[in-house]
């Protein structure tokens, strides 16, 4: 039996006598509402310049289709532009498609959050031929030519994880770790990874923390991070007492596997996105954590920057994007907007809420409405 305590293509042999049935889907796997490709209602419908909006997928967070599309659909309406907001489903020549029929439509402003790095940036090389300004939403296309790049500070988010496992584990000597991470396609999956190893990298150096196996999930596919899961899991005797999951969506996924062996609630889960299936895993005890990254803040400040872009006000489009962001493949400093993500464990749930990110009926179900009535959640 071989382990990898490498990140990269794990060998993995069955461990004798003990095989897990691999699993189906995982339970935070609810996808978004919004249908392929469909564009917002509004398209052609608003008063202002036209502003196209390219989302990367419905599969891999259910954030996308919940709340990107509806949050930037209003902060543009807002910024009295007229959106069209369409969703690649995973499929980069669906991407590429959608970005030029929005170019060839003569939008003023390109918003970008692709499937991958490598399609992110061509199409931007179209868009810059066209001279239509663009913007990288959430996710920095290396190598591209994007004007601005607004997100969260995703080194954070990874090092958020990474002190949420810590906490969760809360001392336990030798705690053995599997890592089922982002896609290595989206550099936001490499920022949360190394902003995780600030964290438990001097831990697994020391003995502290020993780490069993670690996979990038080829674009965040929850289904196939399961399996990645259960091999490991499998590999390793069927002990865990800790799983880096990158977002919510993959730790549903690992929950799911748990769950056959009752280990759910007791191997310390991390997560992303605070979406109301990890929400709801948090509250039944099965994740220990997530990061909550409230889209309104990241849509808003996008549609900020496309007004002013729409409006030819560089010097104001500047003035917003004060932070700056290294993108190592193409050698240049991105002008960027970084907001702050924020950990929520089970006692903090509450402040999702309260921020109108999600409805108490979004995550108060039978399975946690004891959980809801203790933490105030109404
Ligand atoms: C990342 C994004 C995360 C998560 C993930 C899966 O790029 O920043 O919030 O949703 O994709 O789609």
């Amino acid at each position: 039996m071989r382990k990898t305590g490498r990140r990269g293509t794990a060998l993995i042999a069955v461990g004798a006598g003990l095989t897990l049935v691999l699993t189906a889907c995982g339970a935070n796997s609810s996808g978004g509402g919004g249908g392929a490709g469909s564009s917002s209602p509004s398209a052609g419908a608003g008063g202002g310049a036209k502003v196209g909006v390219v989302l990367p997928d419905t599969a891999s967070s259910a954030r996308y289709e919940s709340f990107d599309r509806p949050l930037l659909d209003k902060a543009l309406r807002a910024e009295g532009l007229d959106p069209d907001i369409q969703n690649a489903q995973g499929d980069v020549q669906k991407f590429s498609a959608l970005a030029d029929g929005m170019i060839n439509n003569g939008v003023k402003v390109l918003i970008l959050d692709a499937p991958n790095t490598d399609v992110g940036a061509a199409v931007e090389k179209k868009a810059q031929a066209a001279g239509i300004p663009t913007i990288d939403y959430d996710r920095l296309n290396l190598g591209g030519s994007s004007d601005y790049y607004v997100s969260f500070d995703n080194t954070k988010v990874g090092a958020l994880q990474g002190q949420g496992l810590v906490q969760g584990l809360a001392g336990k000597q030798g705690a053995q770790v599997i890592e089922i991470e982002g896609a290595a396609t989206d550099n936001n999956g490499t920022l949360f990874y190394e902003g995780q190893q600030t964290v438990v990298g001097p831990l697994y150096k020391s003995g502290a923390l020993k780490l069993v196996a670690s996979q990038r999930i080829p674009n965040w596919d929850n289904q196939a991070g399961g399996t990645t899961f259960e091999q490991f899991l499998t590999a390793n005797g069927g002990k865990v007492d800790g799983v880096l999951a990158a977002n919510d969506g993959l730790a549903g996924a690992v929950i799911t596997v748990l769950k056959k062996t009752g280990q759910n609630g007791k191997a310390i889960v991390t997560g992303q996105d605070a979406t109301p299936d990890g929400l709801q895993a948090i509250l039944r005890g099965d994740q220990y954590m997530t990061v909550f990254k409230p889209i309104s803040d990241e849509a808003n400040a996008a549609a900020k920057l496309a007004g002013a872009l729409a409006k030819g006000d560089k010097a104001g489009a500047d003035a917003q994007a004060t932070a700056s962001t290294q993108d190592t493949k193409a050698n240049r400093a991105v002008k960027s907007v970084l907001l702050t993500p924020i950990l929520i464990t089970k006692d903090k749930v509450k402040q999702v809420v309260d921020q109108g990110s999600v409805k108490a009926s979004d995550i108060c179900v039978s399975e946690t409405q004891a959980a809801c009535d203790q933490l105030g959640i109404k």
